[in-house]
């Protein structure tokens, strides 16, 4: 079994896990420190993600909150000359890869005795954490901005959860959450480490259904770097247990209209100047200051890997393709699909490139028939 502590990225100290913390008490971002190796085929103890249950920092059993999470099939998928492998995230049971981190995230508020979390989102992060908070009699209250379309709350509410309207931007809505979790504990998924333990479970799968190898690279959507650094700590993971020999090249895709993480980049600082964010179709990766941003940027470039960003035309057109070819994903799933389609073709005849399907289609009908129109 892994051992987990608290480490603060700010102040270097560390903290037991058993303490209710999401931050550290000077206020930086924690981390998880894992001690021991990661094992993963050799030691299944659950279904699912839970398969890993050796990797993840769940004390006892009885605490795990599962709705059958992970085990999504990889498949081959061939676009425009370039043949790659995707992986069915939509297949999940709110429909995104979030539910990974929601079911992680929920065993340990469960096992630290919570009866209420806080979160804000307005989209996955936050229909996954109502999901798996209603299935643990946790009590979840997510910070919506007033203007969400009701549409994208009605699965959140179907789950019971207690839905705050918050007048104002997305990042309006982030602060009023912040300020409610100084009495509460906050189930973000951008600050809160157990919820990457999650995603992490994402390249423990890849690798087995590689036939345990890791892929040369992953092309994968980035806004709060929830799903791209996960996959960096489970391949680290993996790479420090000898059980693949290189990290994987990690490739973060972000909307022109709105991607902090190219511009602090070709900056060389963050937070980046003049980021002023435009309205996108990627409304899920719509995240203009990230908490991790500078995790993000140090995970891309010591993976060798790159930033690129695509256009709303590239994301209609990877849409359209991938439901010709039987996907029905969110307008934010079709990003890394864009991505894919800006590296040269070349490239796909001597590497395995793999990226994430992120959201089901059946969460945006009503940005999907708009992009149709445009036939
Ligand atoms: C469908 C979809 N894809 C990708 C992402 C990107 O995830 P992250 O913000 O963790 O980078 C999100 C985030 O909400 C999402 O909803
Ligand atoms: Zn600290």
């Amino acid at each position: 079994m892994m051992k987990f502590m608290f480490v603060c990225r700010q102040c270097r100290t560390e903290h037991s896990c058993r303490e209710q913390l999401w931050r550290c008490p000077c206020g930086g971002l924690l981390d998880l420190l894992a001690a021991g190796a990661a094992e993963s085929a050799e030691a299944p103890a659950g279904a699912g993600l839970w398969k890993y249950r050796a990797c993840l920092p769940i004390d006892r059993d009885e605490n795990i909150v599962s709705l059958g999470e992970g085990n999504t099939p990889l498949v081959p998928l061939e676009q425009n000359g370039r043949s790659f492998w995707v992986k069915l995230e939509q297949c999940s049971p709110t429909g995104s890869f979030k539910d990974r981190g929601a079911s992680v995230l929920i065993s340990k508020a469960k096992e630290l005795g919570l009866r209420k979390v806080i979160e804000d989102s307005s989209g996955n992060a936050g229909c996954a954490m109502a999901a798996y908070a209603a299935r643990a009699g946790i009590e979840c209250h997510v910070y919506v901005p007033a203007a969400t379309s009701p549409a994208k709350l009605v699965q959140m509410r179907s789950y019971g959860a207690h839905l705050v309207l918050v007048p104002g931007t997305r990042q309006q809505t982030a602060d009023a959450a912040l300020a409610a979790a100084e009495k509460e504990y906050y189930a973000s998924h951008s600050w809160n480490p157990f919820f990457f333990q999650g995603t992490k479970t994402i390249a423990y799968e890849i690798r087995e259904q590689l036939g345990n190898r890791a892929p040369e690279r992953l092309v994968l959507p980035a806004g709060n770097g929830t799903l791209l650094l996960g996959v960096y700590i489970g391949f680290q993971e993996l790479l420090k247990a000898g059980q693949i020999r290189r990290m994987p090249r990690l490739m973060a895709v972000q909307s022109e209209r709105c991607c902090p993480l190219r511009a602090a980049r070709e900056q060389d600082r963050w937070p980046p100047q003049d980021c002023s964010p435009q309205p996108t179709l990627a409304e899920g990766i719509a995240v203009a200051s990230p908490v991790r941003g500078p995790q993000i940027l140090e995970a891309v470039r010591e993976s060798g890997g790159e930033i690129l960003t695509v256009t709303e035309e590239e994301i209609r057109a990877a849409l359209r393709l991938l439901g010709r070819s039987g996907y029905y994903v969110e307008p934010t799933a079709a990003v890394a699909v864009a991505g894919i389609l800006r590296l040269e073709t070349s490239l796909f005849a001597r590497e395995t490139v793999v990226s994430v399907l992120s959201g089901h289609g059946l969460k945006a009908g009503t940005a999907i028939a708009a992009i149709l129109e445009q036939d």
